[in-house]
This record gives C-alpha cells, structure tokens and sequence, in this order.
C-alpha cells in the first residue's frame, strides 16, 4: 500500500534541515536514503547476528550463513532470476569489471556501448581494447537523447562480440528499448551485458525476459547500503567465464600445484564478502517489495510530469532528453549560468540536487555542455517537494541574471 506519509516517517534522514530548511533530497540517482528498516538490519546484524559465512560449524556462523544465502534467493526473485545465477559484488562499477575481464575475448575485439554510458560502462571496456588491441565503438543519440537504436545494425562487424548497454540513462533518464537491441545483438551472437544501475530502484525488473548474458546494478540506489551490488549471469557463464579475482571461499580443493574451484557462484565471491551490505541490500529489497515496485514507478512518474511540466514553463530553463519513456530522473540547465551555481543555489533552500557531467562525459561532449542540474526522485519525494524546488529554482534564476 503507498501511503507517502507513512514512507517518509520511515526514513529517518528526511526529517532533518538543510540551511535551515527541510531536507528535499532529489539527488537519488547518485544514492538513496535508507528506510528505517535497512538500518535496523544491519544494528541487528552486527548486535545479534555477526560471524563469518560459509565456513563456520558454530550456531553464530551458520546463523549468519543462511541470512546470506536467504538474501541471495530474495534479491535474486526480485529480478525475475534463479539464486544459482546471482554473485555479489561491490556494486555495478565491480560487476562490469569482472565480466569485462573475464570474458577471455579475442585480441582484436570490438565492444559497442552507447554514447549515453555512465562511465563505469565505459572504462572497463576501454581499458580492455587498450591492453588487447581491441576497439570501442559507440551507439550515437537522436537529439531528443534516444538511441539510434537502428544504428546497432551498422556498427556490427564479423569482429565485434559485446554490446554493453544501460538500461535506464542516470543524467537523462531515458529508458533504453533493451529488449529490442539485446533481440538484435543475438541474432548477430554477441554477448550481452546490460547496466541496470538506474533502473532496478525505478522499474520492475525481469532479468530473464531482457534476455542479456549479464545484468549489474548497485544496491545503494535501491534503499540499501553502499559497498554492495549485484552481477547476475546466465547460468551457461557460470563455468566459462575467466575468474579475475581468486581467493578464499571459492574453491574444492587447493594444493601448493592447483587448485580445483567450486561449480557455483561462489567462485566469485572470493574473501569474507560484504555480509552486512548483503543483510542490508535483503532488507531493502523486502522494503520496496512492501511498498510494491510498480507504486514506486508510478509515483516517481507522477513527480516527473509534474516537474517537467513546470520545468518546460520557465523560460530560461533547457531540459536535456526531453522525451516520453523515462525513469525519474531529469536534467536540465538555466541559460547563461553554470549547473554549479545553480546546485549551490538550490542548497540555500535546503534542496539537493546534483550538478556536473554526472560521470557521464562523452554524453557531455555530444549534447556540447559542461554538466547539466540533475533531480532524481524516488519513493518519498512528494508533489509538494516539486513545487518549493520549482519556487526555488525561479528564485535561482532571478539571483543568477
Ligand atoms: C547507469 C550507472 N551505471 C553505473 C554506475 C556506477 O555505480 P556504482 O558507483 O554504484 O558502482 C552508476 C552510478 O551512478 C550509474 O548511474
């Protein structure tokens, strides 16, 4: 049931003033807030229920081991997929690197990814094409900011063998057709990976309907902590592709000539992993699983309209990926003044937003601007929050001309 009321008391963060004023947090899309109910987890976790996994016979150790092994079976329904196929990680950046360097491709290689890409879409891959003689090419935009989706056919070569791609935009917000570029990047055999950084916190996700090879996103844009994420992948990859980082907890057996390594995710997942982050991503799941993820995604629809809306109405104002299938979050800038300005601006009011390139500066250079002003919403924004930073914004505007 969304009762936005109800949501806001739970999470503590928001009753707090900024320069003496309400707390309106629209900087979601960098992290989120976390409700009452992941710090109380990670209290209990650490006052009640702390040992090391996996390894222990003692009640604490196999306590804390089936809390894991419970969170990886709740995370790994909320996507739509089976535990047998979901590793943790540090976050989105950490997944993308360990597929990027682990997929044993040949020198030569091209990898496309688009001109939207966070840049953590971005390095792992150009960092392989530097060390492999491989080449990165990218999908260009409309200049609405949507993809020339068509293109993908045009830039595929008999070389080419991965698309990497977002599913949701974080400076635009824009929600890529992933279906249908996944569609035609198996015709032609490439392997797929899909960054849904922006778009598990934003929409219902079914990681076997994308049809991708791999699925990545962070735990802390989802309500849960930061220093823990999510590498989904088709169980076919779970055995061929490259460990790139080895350790403790992965293995069968381990003699001074070899060693024989475990036929599961936990290959993986090398060292004592982020036990309480993985607690914590458990409990935020369960959280927006109450609150129900398709109210969210309607709720942060109805802020967006209501912000573009406004936004359109100011004169001075430019939003950049101005289009119709978004997620919550837009960008914009104010004629004639830098996004920084704007941003300290709006933080007199107590409103955070975010300003800058927003890691993405190949998207920067293509739309020709410095940075952009970001408002992301999520569950606890409010239509009210809207307006004051609408009322904010205009006073913005008349300080900076
Ligand atoms: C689309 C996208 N990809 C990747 C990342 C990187 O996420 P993290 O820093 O949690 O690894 C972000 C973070 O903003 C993002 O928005």
């Amino acid at each position: 049931m969304f009762d936005i009321n109800i949501i806001r008391k739970d999470f503590p963060i928001l009753s707090k003033t900024i320069n003496g004023k309400p707390l309106i947090y629209f900087d979601n899309g960098a992290t989120t807030q976390k409700p009452k109910a992941v710090i109380d987890a990670l209290v209990k976790y650490y006052s009640e229920q702390n040992a090391n996994i996996h390894r222990g016979v003692h009640t604490l150790s196999r306590e804390a081991t089936i809390l894991f092994e419970e969170a990886r079976k709740n995370v790994a329904k909320f996507i739509g997929a089976s535990e047998e196929e979901l590793i943790f990680t540090a976050g989105t950046t950490d997944g993308i690197n360990i597929v990027a360097s682990g997929l044993n491709l040949p020198g030569g290689s091209e990898i496309i990814v688009t001109e939207m890409e966070h840049h953590s879409n971005i390095l792992p891959w150009q960092l392989w094409c530097e060390r492999n003689n491989g080449k990165l090419k990218f999908i260009p935009l409309n200049k609405d900011g949507t993809l020339q989706v068509e293109k993908l056919n045009e830039l595929i070569t008999p070389n080419t063998k991965v698309l990497a791609i977002t599913h949701v935009s974080n400076t635009l917000g824009i929600i890529n057709p992933v279906k249908e570029l996944v569609k035609t990047a198996k015709e032609k055999g490439l392997i797929v990976l899909i960054d849904g950084a922006q778009s598990v916190p934003h929409m219902k996700v079914n990681v076997q309907e994308l049809g991708a090879d791999f699925f990545v996103f962070s735990g802390h844009k989802v309500y849960a902590p930061t220093g823990v994420g999510v590498l989904w992948m088709n169980k076919n990859w779970i055995s061929k592709l490259q460990l790139v980082k080895a350790g403790g907890g992965t293995i069968k057996t381990v003699s001074f000539e070899k060693t024989e390594y475990a036929d599961g995710t936990l290959r993986f997942e090398p060292g004592t992993p982020n036990i309480e982050g993985v607690i914590g991503l458990a409990a935020a799941i369960h959280y927006v699983n109450a609150i129900g993820i398709e109210s969210i995604s309607n709720h942060e629809h109805t802020l967006l309209e209501h912000a573009t809306k406004q936004l359109n109405e100011i004169k001075e104002v430019e939003i950049y990926g101005n289009t119709k299938n978004k997620a919550g979050v837009i960008s914009f800038n104010v004629k004639g003044a830098h996004p920084f300005d704007v941003g300290t601006l709006l933080d007199k009011y107590g409103i955070a937003v975010r300003t800058g390139h927003h890691c993405t500066q190949p998207l920067m250079s293509c739309l020709h601007i410095p940075g952009t002003v970001r408002a992301s919403f999520a569950m606890y924004n409010t239509l009210e929050e809207v307006d004051q930073f609408i009322e904010a914004l205009k006073k913005s505007i008349k300080m900076l001309s």
